[in-house]
């Protein structure tokens, strides 16, 4: 989604601005802009449609003053990618910049043009600008102006405001989407996540929802909804400021890939005990022996990682599941059980989908356990429970490493589910768990295959149409690599559980049309096998990725074969998650897109 962030200091706002955009790219690259306030009191701006290059290109020609601005990177919602239609928004003495929907816009625009104000852009963001200076005309002062307009918005914001005449002042709101203080040495910041403030600040405090502040260089006042003094948690963010580079690689994504087998280690070792080789993850809120359900909700990867968990927790756990992605389950109206858990699963915790569906289990009495990677984030704050991966920050926009530090979790969380309830006994648990803590070192001898990997890649680079096949809790790898294909490298990609093929996909194939099979030796694999001879016999080229005993028999069949560390049938959707995301990698270099940044993309979205 758009990412915001905004400064009053004693240094030239605009460096300061152009550097948070450019960590906050990640989440919106349609457009991006900077205003600030210059020496005279009056607003300035640049603003530019596309990446932030084009708005730097900008700068360097027509260059900003001030130590107050603010800045705005855009995942377009209302109004097209334009210039025009890049933030800041101004109107009269008031610059904004704006993050969310502003569900109410349309009654408030029509209100305030029949005062004769004039509006410039589609965006419904325009509105909040012409809203605070209206209430300026009514003769409030900035932060009363402020406060006024916030309290007619409807829908979710972020919101950061700066005003004519007022230099070191900086308001700033948020409603349904993530918004945070940083606090500096006779500075303050404002910034859409941690990852904007990491190197600017080392404490932060993130504003609850429907919170407002008022920030000058020595001081920030927070407010709430009712518009009392209210003090928030400070938090202590300088261990981030040395995480948010690409650390010699290409791309963040490729960084992020080689982070698996270190997001996965520490992520266990948060959860492991590995001297007794047990689970050690916290007391529920509940008796998991007392669940007779959970509900597993995500979107996307995160959807895809809860799908293996689903498989873990039936199997191990025998406790029923229910999934479904969170823009279903959000509106399904489903009935849920006395005692049910409600498990939600997001790598930045600020998804709006997911979050609704928290809410809405929250109320219909669930409790509320979420994986998260951002535990500090809106849904870490709400849940009952966060069992924390500890991925460390992911930029690239496509999820890799929070992936199988999901995963990690999951399985761990599947193992203390099934001690509770009596369903594996001790030496049971302690083979799973060794198994887990076997996985960075397995996941590190992945990146040894990356040659085999780079030659499938090739005949991928080439199809219109990639079909991605799985097993059992080999199923979601299968999609999990067929989404991390379409989004990065823009080949449509499919994938199916092998056992429908025959029921309908089946007609797609030709010789154009690879195939990618999932096919661990451990799992249904000869069922795998004949419905990879089904393809082969219509002419389909295989492209498998198994371990030794399956390479063996997969010969003749597969074109391509990437053999990958032998590996338990527990642990192998994790293990067989990298090289599937790293084909996806290969074959978008091959294709020469924007990895980090593909088309139309935004990561951490928080609108529906
Ligand atoms: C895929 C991807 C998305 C996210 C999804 C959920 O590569 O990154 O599908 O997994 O948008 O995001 P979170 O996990 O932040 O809720």
């Amino acid at each position: 989604m758009c990412g915001i962030c905004g400064v009053v200091g004693h240094r030239p706002a605009t460096p300061i601005v152009f550097e948070a955009l450019r960590r906050l790219e990640y989440r919106g690259y349609d457009s991006a802009g900077i205003a600030t306030l210059s020496a005279d009191g009056t607003i300035d701006r640049r603003r530019a449609a596309g990446k932030l290059d084009n708005l730097e290109a900008i700068l360097k020609a027509e260059p900003l003053s001030g130590t107050t601005g603010i800045g705005h990177t855009r995942w377009a919602t209302h109004g097209a990618p334009t210039e025009t239609n890049a933030h800041p928004h101004a109107a009269g003495r008031v610059a904004i910049v704006h993050n969310g929907i502003i569900e109410n816009f349309a009654t408030l625009k029509t209100e305030l043009e029949a005062q004769g104000r004039i509006f410039l852009s589609d965006t419904d963001s325009e509105t909040v600008a012409h809203l605070v200076d209206f209430y300026l005309d009514q003769g409030k002062a900035p932060r009363d102006a402020a406060f006024a307009a916030i309290q007619r918005l409807e829908g979710a914001y972020a919101i950061a405001i700066i005003f004519q005449g007022h230099d070191g002042l900086l308001i700033g709101a948020r409603h349904g989407a993530p918004l945070a203080v940083g606090y500096g040495e006779g500075e303050m910041f404002l910034g859409s996540d941690s990852l904007a403030l990491a190197p600017l600040a080392s404490r932060i405090t993130y504003l609850d929802d429907g919170d407002w502040c008022e920030l000058t260089p020595g001081n920030a006042i927070i407010f709430n909804g009712e518009g009392q003094e209210v003090s928030r948690p400070i938090q202590n963010i300088a261990f981030m400021a040395g995480q948010v580079g690409k650390d010699g690689y290409r791309h963040y994504m490729e960084k992020e890939l080689h982070e698996h087998p270190v997001a996965i280690g520490q992520t266990l070792q948060r959860i492991t005990d590995p001297a007794s080789k047990t689970i050690t993850l916290p007391k529920m809120p509940f008796d998991p022996a007392q669940v007779p359900r959970v509900t597993i909700t995500a979107c996307g990867s995160a959807f895809y990682a809860g799908m293996v968990g689903r498989y873990w927790l039936e199997s191990l756990a025998r406790v029923p599941v229910e999934i479904d992605v969170a823009s279903e389950m959000r509106y399904r109206d489903a009935p849920q059980p006395d005692k049910g858990v409600a498990l939600l699963i997001s790598q930045s915790g600020e998804t709006a989908d997911t979050l609704g569906v928290l809410r809405s289990l929250k109320k219909a009495g669930q409790s509320i356990v979420s994986v998260l990677n951002v535990e500090h984030s809106t849904m870490g704050r709400e849940s009952d429970l966060v069992l924390g991966m500890v991925a460390g920050p992911e930029i690239s926009v496509a999820s890799t490493k929070a992936f199988t530090a999901q995963l990690s979790v999951l399985a761990a969380l599947s193992i203390d589910f099934a001690r509770a309830r009596g369903t594996i006994d001790k030496t049971r648990e302690e083979s799973l768990t060794a198994n887990l803590l076997d996985l960075p070192s397995r996941a590190a001898e992945v990146f040894t295959r990356v040659e085999a990997i780079q030659a499938m890649a090739r005949v991928i680079a080439e199809a219109r149409d990639v079909l991605y096949l799985g097993r059992g809790i080999c199923t979601p790898i299968a999609y999990e690599g067929a989404l991390k294909l379409k989004e990065i490298s823009y080949i449509h990609a499919e994938a199916y559980a092998a056992g429908e093929l025959k029921h309908g996909p089946i007609s797609l194939i030709d010789r154009t049309v690879p195939v990618v099979a999932i096919a661990p030796s451990t799992i249904l694999f000869d069922k795998t096998l004949s419905n990879l001879q089904e393809a082969k016999a219509r002419g389909g080229r295989i492209l498998a990725f198994t371990d030794a005993a399956g390479a063996k028999r997969l010969e003749g069949i597969a074109e391509h074969i990437v053999v990958l560390p032998d590996v338990d049938a527990f642990v192998a959707p994790i293990l067989y998650a990298i090289p599937v995301q790293i084909l996806a990698y290969e074959v978008a270099l091959l294709k020469g897109t924007d990895v980090d940044q593909p088309r139309n993309l935004a990561k951490s979205v928080t609108v529906e």
